[in-house]
């Protein structure tokens, strides 16, 4: 297939998928952008056909079941792969990717399969999104706390972008801490890494007066037990929660591009009913939900970057 990349995500298309305006996306964001290849071509006619069918083989042989007890071996597994490559590197950054992040694929933009001429694109957009998230919204907190971080992918930059804020990043399995804090050490940034399961909360883990709270692909593994979790935030004072997560309800359902993805994530178990139940929280007066935002990006079966900003309200 001939590939002549003739479009680009201009800043722009950045601004429309975050669901900001242009003038919103800084300097730091521009950067990344200008050093970064977004070219790419809109997959059409027998090509796309060929991809229809490659999702939907996918969806009949795919035997993944989120949630699953032997889902915590293949992270714990996946976690020490990344921490065994870091520390064998020398402390490399780029071996923090996580593995689940797939370059050389087709993937999902604005409504279209396209092609990127780079094959990191998906690993590069979302490096745009999270320079644009962590400068427009975690600017005024000094306390910050990820749940479910893995290799500390988020963390990193975040600590770069605010060497002088506590960050704290947890997950379900001892390598991921483990990781946390091996980078933490290494490079000298303020991060904590700790043991959290989301599903079974330690009420003896408290989050800080003040604190922000986000989650990225994450409550997608809770498969849909994400009430103990929310529960468990309601017990603590902090002050902004950000989720950037696939949300099954923010498909359309009636065209055949949405329907896939959101069989998909079905065929899977990744959670539902989470932006549902924010928004009864939200009609009972607990919350207030500040921003629901599908990026309309993508990997090639699904949209996994819907953001959703929360806060508590004072009662
Ligand atoms: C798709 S990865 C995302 C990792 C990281 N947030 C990122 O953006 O690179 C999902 C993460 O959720 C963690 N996880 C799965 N179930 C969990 C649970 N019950 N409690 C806490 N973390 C969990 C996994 O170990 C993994 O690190």
């Amino acid at each position: 297939m001939e590939n002549n990349f003739d479009r680009e995500v201009s800043v722009e298309d950045f601004a429309e998928s975050f669901g900001t305006t242009v003038e919103d996306i800084g300097q730091e964001c521009r950067e990344i952008i200008k050093q970064s290849d977004f070219k790419y071509r809109i997959i059409k006619g027998k090509e796309r056909d060929d991809v229809f069918l490659s999702v939907l083989k996918k969806l009949e042989t795919d035997r993944q079941v989120i949630g699953a007890p032997e889902r915590t071996d293949q992270w714990e597994k996946g976690w020490n792969e990344n921490l065994q490559e870091f520390l064998k590197s020398g402390g490399e950054i780029g071996k923090l990717i996580p593995k689940f992040i797939r370059p050389n694929q087709p993937i999902r933009f604005m409504g279209e399969y396209i092609m990127p001429s780079n094959s990191n694109f998906e690993h590069d957009y979302f490096s745009v999104f999270r320079c644009w998230l962590f400068t427009k919204y975690f600017k005024d907190f000094n306390d910050i706390y990820e749940f479910g971080a893995g290799s500390g992918f988020n963390l990193v930059p975040l600590a770069k972008m605010y060497p002088e804020k506590n960050i704290y990043g947890s997950d379900f399995v001892p390598s991921s801490p483990e990781l946390i804090n091996q980078i933490a050490k290494k490079f000298n940034l303020k991060i904590e890494g700790m043991l959290f399961d989301m599903r079974h909360p330690d009420e003896s883990y408290k989050i800080k007066p003040g604190s922000a709270v986000f989650t990225a692909g994450t409550m997608e593994q809770l498969a849909s037990d994400f009430e103990p979790f929310l529960q468990y935030l309601f017990k603590n004072p902090f002050s902004l929660c950000i989720h950037s997560e696939p949300i099954v309800e923010e498909y359309d359902e009636n065209i055949l591009f949405d329907y896939l993805a959101a069989r998909f994530h079905r065929k899977r178990g990744y959670t539902e009913g989470l932006l549902p139940r924010l928004k009864e929280l939200e009609k009972e007066g607990k919350i207030e939900i500040l921003k629901i935002k599908r990026l309309f990006f993508g990997s090639l079966f699904m949209e996994g970057f819907t953001l959703i900003i929360w806060q508590p309200k004072k009662i």
